[in-house]
């Protein structure tokens, strides 16, 4: 039987109380939360039996956990992770990083130096139909990868009707399709085929009401050799998630509406399909709340790592700078 962590989730709205759930679904974790707004603060300790529920970092901090989970708007991410890197806890920060550079460094060594897990919850990396499909490209079974495209588009009011009263409406506190969603596309797309090394973008406010952050997003960009191509909308009806990794011996596709990655490797041939169980949203967060706490017991590497969010939050400054003008490819990286 694993020891319980103390496990203390900031921020509880949308997503934290989503964390909240699945880490105590686990059976691993004895929960504490912290959230400024009191009404949901009550509520939430209250739905869920937690008995410490804190006004704030200040008062959680009196008793630090050996873990948290930063579920805050983006711009809130790193000076709070840094306060409690500083108190040695294991730190599970939500997507994006960060909606600047600033303080990374310092986190990153305060981390390296206290031997802390640092993980960013990009959740994909918990989807099993992209995880057994970046399982069979790194096999080499369909030879190296040399273009990927992905189209992705949803209807944002239906699935967060709150997004004119959150962080969602500011780009200073995370908001926009950039930095809430492509990100997730961008560092996906990381994860299958290696960094991106420059990109070029274009972003327009096209449909949302109520806000006027970007809700339309074309991306191309190089990982090194390989060619990508990256788009999303906020606002259509169809729920469309695909990602199509084309390789030399075949094209492999990822279906998220249809729960299911498939692959064809000769012209005319069928696609062979490869189904998964349907599963509902929280399973993925239980899953990547228990490969978090594998790490923090050693018996498992992160799985999304400080470096690897800094790289995706490097693309995501990249693209909005591209979208709003600056001339020609953006490097990506130091
Ligand atoms: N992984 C995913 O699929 C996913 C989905 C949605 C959001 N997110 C990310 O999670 C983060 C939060 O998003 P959300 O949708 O839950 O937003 P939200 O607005 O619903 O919740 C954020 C909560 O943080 C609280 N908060 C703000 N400042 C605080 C402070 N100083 N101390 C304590 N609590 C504080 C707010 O009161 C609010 O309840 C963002 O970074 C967002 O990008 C990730």
């Amino acid at each position: 039987m694993s020891k319980t962590r103390t496990v203390l989730v900031i921020g509880v709205g949308s997503i934290g109380e989503r964390h909240l759930r699945c880490f105590q679904s686990t059976g691993r974790a004895r929960l504490s939360l912290c959230e400024i707004n009191p009404a949901l603060r009550e509520k939430i300790a209250a739905k869920y039996g937690i008995d410490r529920a804190y006004a704030d970092l200040d008062a959680a901090m009196e008793d630090p956990p050996e873990a948290a989970v930063v579920a805050t708007p983006a711009h809130l991410h790193i000076p709070m992770a840094t306060r409690l890197a500083r108190a040695g806890v294991h730190l599970l920060i939500e997507k994006p990083l960060s909606t600047s550079l600033d303080g990374i460094d310092t986190l990153g060594e305060i981390v390296r130096d206290k031997g802390l897990v640092a993980d960013v919850a990009y959740v994909m990396h918990a989807h099993p139909a992209l995880r057994a499909m970046k399982a069979a490209i790194d096999s080499g079974r369909f030879g190296p990868p040399v273009q990927v495209v992905v189209q992705c588009g949803q209807h944002f009011p239906t699935y967060r009707p709150a997004y004119r009263e959150i962080y969602y409406k500011d780009r200073a506190t995370g908001g926009g399709a950039i930095q809430d969603a492509m990100t997730h596309i961008l560092n996906t797309a990381e994860w299958m085929v290696g960094p991106i090394d420059r990109l070029v973008a274009d972003a327009a406010h096209q449909v949302l009401e109520g806000v006027d952050v970007e809700d339309t997003v074309h991306v191309l960009a190089r990982h090194g050799n390989v060619l990508g191509s990256y788009s999303l909308n906020q606002y259509q009806a169809a729920n469309d998630w695909t990602l199509t990794v084309v390789c030399l011996g075949g094209t492999v596709r990822f279906e998220g509406p249809k729960m299911r990655w498939r692959w064809m490797t000769k012209p005319e041939e069928p696609w062979h399909d490869e189904p998964i169980e349907p599963f509902e949203r929280d399973a993925m967060f239980v899953t990547q709340a228990q490969a978090f706490l594998d790490a923090v017991e050693g018996k498992a590497e992160p799985w999304s790592t400080l470096d690897e969010g800094l790289q995706t939050l490097r693309c995501n400054l990249a693209v909005l700078a591209s979208a709003d003008g600056a001339s020609g490819w953006q490097r990506v990286g130091r």
